[in-house]
């Protein structure tokens, strides 16, 4: 049986922190840090997750702002928006929730954003910083899978990690972070062959693949740690035989915890975790902006 790494309890914890810190802040600095998230439109999904967010900074005690746009707002109206946040000097981190509309082009608005306030860190800038090993603003979800494998006491260095799924967002920059750590790193993907075995050898597994329970029992050295980044809605049988929604992982969470050594949950696990570092990484941007 493995050890729950729980992201909901450490989230709570590190939230508690930093509620003290930005107390000294405002104490030190006059003002707050404050979180700028934009919306655009009413995924049922996205709207969750800002929610999520803005719930966060209200804890913590630091200034939010939700940007609420319609689905058909044009790409020049949403640069407008952001141009307008850039330029306040109140606002110390500007979030836009993605994915955005078909006719909204990403690359353009993760573009516009003003480096010193991209706590996604998103911009290619922040990218290639942190390619380059130099200071940078880390994505919140891989700055969450670190803080998480670190908090199990177990070293990273010299450890094999595989990480499924290539994504910008997780799948990359997690992989850099392990490197950076002196993990050998692996980045398996769709087109991995035999990719059972490749995870199989993971003393770190991080699924960030987007597919219900696909990381089975078989694939999992024991003892090993495992993120699992997947969140999942799928539907079951309910008590009475209606479909009923249920949030998964990547991983196949009940066979999987009875042979790694630590694993974290879905939900309670990176959701928790993405969303604290966000409050973490628009500290950093307001101290960098000071
Ligand atoms: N959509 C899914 N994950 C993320 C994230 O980390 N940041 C933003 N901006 N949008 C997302």
């Amino acid at each position: 049986m493995s050890t729950l790494i729980d992201g909901k309890a450490l989230s709570l914890s590190l939230k508690e922190q930093m509620r003290d810190r930005i107390v000294e802040l405002e104490a030190k600095y006059g003002r707050k840090p404050c979180l700028a998230v934009i919306i655009v439109g009413d995924n049922p999904a996205s709207r969750s997750y800002v929610r999520g967010k803005i719930k966060a900074a209200e804890f913590t005690g630091m200034d939010s702002r939700l940007v609420e746009l319609p689905e058909d707002v044009s790409q020049d109206g949403l640069l407008d928006v952001i141009a307008g946040l850039n330029a306040e000097a109140a606002v110390d981190g500007i979030l836009v929730q993605l994915p955005l509309p078909k006719h909204i082009d990403e690359d353009k608005v993760i573009d516009s954003i003003a480096i010193e306030k991209d706590v996604d860190g998103f911009h290619p800038q922040n990218v290639a910083n942190l390619w380059l090993g130099r200071k940078c603003i880390v994505p919140c979800t891989p700055k969450g899978i670190i803080t998480m494998i670190e908090s199990t006491g177990v070293d990273i260095q010299g450890k094999k990690a595989v990480v499924i799924g290539r994504s910008n967002i997780v799948g990359k920059p997690v992989a850099k972070l392990l490197l950076d750590r002196n993990a050998t790193v692996t980045i398996a993907h769709s087109r991995t062959k035999d990719l059972a075995k490749v995870a199989a050898e993971a003393d770190i597994l991080v699924a960030a693949v987007g597919r219900p329970k696909m990381v089975t029992a078989d694939m999992v050295k024991p003892g090993a740690v495992v993120i699992d980044v997947g969140i999942n809605r799928i539907s079951v049988p309910g008590p009475d035989g209606e479909p009923v929604n249920k949030l998964v992982g990547d991983v196949d969470f009940d066979a999987a915890s009875q042979v790694a050594g630590y694993i974290t949950p879905v939900p309670g696990g990176v959701g928790p975790m993405t969303i604290t570092m966000l409050m973490e990484n628009t500290i950093e941007c307001f101290l960098n902006r000071q």
